[in-house]
């Protein structure tokens, strides 16, 4: 068969839970940008799969309304994919609409497209229908097609260790691990995967990149808003489920990780899956849990978390969650790693700091209040995409005296603007490359280092929305001689 541009084959591409808010919000966007260009127009087949009795019209209208939301122009000519490439197919085994119809449809549109039978099957759907679904595609066959067939999961992936154990038994009965796509979008970020050459590109910092040198590592996810409609989601899932153990802890791996051997999927995956295991499992003591309530005044008061729309009452949901890790290992032992998320905080800024030691001895006098003298390197994961490196000279005049300064890398100013995450692995999935995507021993080994937390969670902790969190966050750093930093 004829490889199309990037490496990419004509292939069906199925999305069950084609209504949901993930599929217009994030994917369309995506596979829109993906294949909806000459080179693979009418090649990249998409079949959206819902509960919904709709056609492939009422689909498409859908679909354009999402394209028109992301900023896709009316005229743009590529919306011809929709048209042409976009179908719609109702799954509701409840009311005899099944598995068996879903593969006769897959057949008669790869029949109309003359595709080869290579097929993604992507679940944008709740993490407690998988299984269901899993059973379901199991049992028509839908999975074995002529063709390659990937399959991809959404985070979280499952609910906790036995969930999560559960839900691969499921998966493997029918696919093969190299079939299984555990997506989790930090990892298509452009400022993430550049930790890997940022590590191992330099020596400059590699070389410093241990115990000798560094004092703690934070790591911040903060984000300004709220629920966005997602209460249904987010009160069953809470701060722990929905950002620490996967997005945060994706980020934790690839910054304490060993050098792979090579630059595979799976020798990068191995080094991953061998920092969750010099994990020690979190201690309730070493973690801190928080809930936002009401907060500002005026034209910028926001509501407390209870008060949302959808959240049960006296919901115990954590929308703040605090942590210090330790990693047990000959490079990291007796570094605390410190990680925070949550909603409703001041500003949106995902970021990595390493403080460095201190130097011995200081003969110098600062001239800044702070009188840190200690390197900070700070990689923005976003907004604002770069790294900034704080160090200290001396100021000029005539007493020998020392003040921070900060250098800076922006994307922006170098690159213009980032790729969307959804499209680096969209591509991925449709190129079969899973170096950017989680294994299922990896996903397993990040449940256990919170099993402890979801066993007993700390009491939550009130914090007035648009604030930093709950102070006993802000005492726990400084248990672990960090002070949280500000942007
Ligand atoms: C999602 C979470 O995975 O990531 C959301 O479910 C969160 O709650 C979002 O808001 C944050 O993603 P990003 O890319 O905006 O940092």
């Amino acid at each position: 068969m004829v490889e199309l541009r990037s490496g990419i084959g004509p292939h069906l591409f199925v999305v069950l839970g084609a209504t949901g808010d993930l599929m217009h919000r994030k994917l369309l966007p995506a596979l829109f940008q993906v294949s909806a260009d000459d080179s693979l127009r009418q090649k990249v087949v998409l079949l959206g799969v819902a509960r919904a009795d709709l056609d492939d019209g009422r689909f498409r209208e859908s679909v354009h309304a999402s394209l028109t939301a992301a900023g896709v122009g009316a005229d743009d000519p590529r919306r011809g994919w929709a048209d042409e490439a976009v179908h719609y197919q109702r799954l509701d085994p409840a009311h005899g609409v099944g598995f068996d119809a879903l593969l006769a449809r897959i057949q008669e549109v790869e029949r109309d497209h003359q595709l080869p039978g290579d097929r993604v099957f992507y679940l944008a759907l709740p993490v407690d229908t998988i299984a269901d679904i899993l059973a379901g595609l199991g049992a028509a066959g839908v999975a074995h097609g002529p063709g390659w067939c990937r399959i991809v999961i959404e985070k979280p992936f499952g609910r906790d260790l036995e969930s999560a154990e559960e839900l691969n038994r499921q998966l493997h009965a029918s696919f093969q691990e190299n079939q299984v796509f555990r997506i989790d979008h930090y990892l298509g970020k452009e400022t993430v995967q550049n930790l890997l050459v940022f590590r191992f590109a330099n020596m400059l910092f590699e070389s410093i990149w241990n115990r000798d040198r560094v004092a703690n590592v934070e790591l911040t996810v903060a984000e300004d808003l709220g629920l966005e409609d997602r209460a249904e989601y987010y009160d069953r899932s809470g701060a722990l489920r929905d950002m620490l153990q996967n997005h945060m802890t994706q980020l934790l791996t690839l910054v304490a990780m060993e050098a792979p051997a090579t630059a595979t999927g799976d020798s990068i995956r191995n080094e991953k899956v061998k920092v969750l295991q010099s994990i020690g499992p979190v201690s309730p003591d070493d973690a801190v849990f928080g809930q936002y309530v009401a907060g500002g005044s005026g034209a910028t008061a926001v509501k407390g978390y209870l008060d949302e729309k959808g959240v049960a009452p006296g919901s115990n949901t954590e929308t703040y969650a605090a942590a210090k890790l330790s990693i047990n290992n000959w490079r990291w032992q007796g570094v605390p790693f410190l990680l925070r998320t949550g909603k409703r905080m001041p500003s949106k800024s995902t970021r990595i700091v390493v403080n460095f030691r201190r130097p011995p001895v200081m003969f110098f006098q600062s001239e800044d209040a702070t009188d840190l003298a200690a390197n900070r390197l700070m990689i923005m994961v976003q907004p604002d995409e770069g790294f900034e490196l704080a160090f200290e000279l001396k100021p000029p005049g005539h007493a020998l005296t020392m003040q921070t300064h900060r250098m800076h890398f922006l994307y922006s100013e170098a690159f213009g603007p980032l790729t969307d995450a959804y499209q680096t692995l969209l591509t991925d999935i449709m190129r079969g490359d899973q170096t950017l995507f989680v294994r299922g021993d990896e996903v397993e080994a990040a449940w256990r280092v919170y099993a402890p937390l979801i066993a007993s969670p700390p009491p939550i902790q009130p914090y007035p929305s648009g604030t930093d969190g709950p102070a006993r966050a802000a005492e726990l750093a400084q248990r672990n001689g960090v002070i949280w930093s500000t942007d």
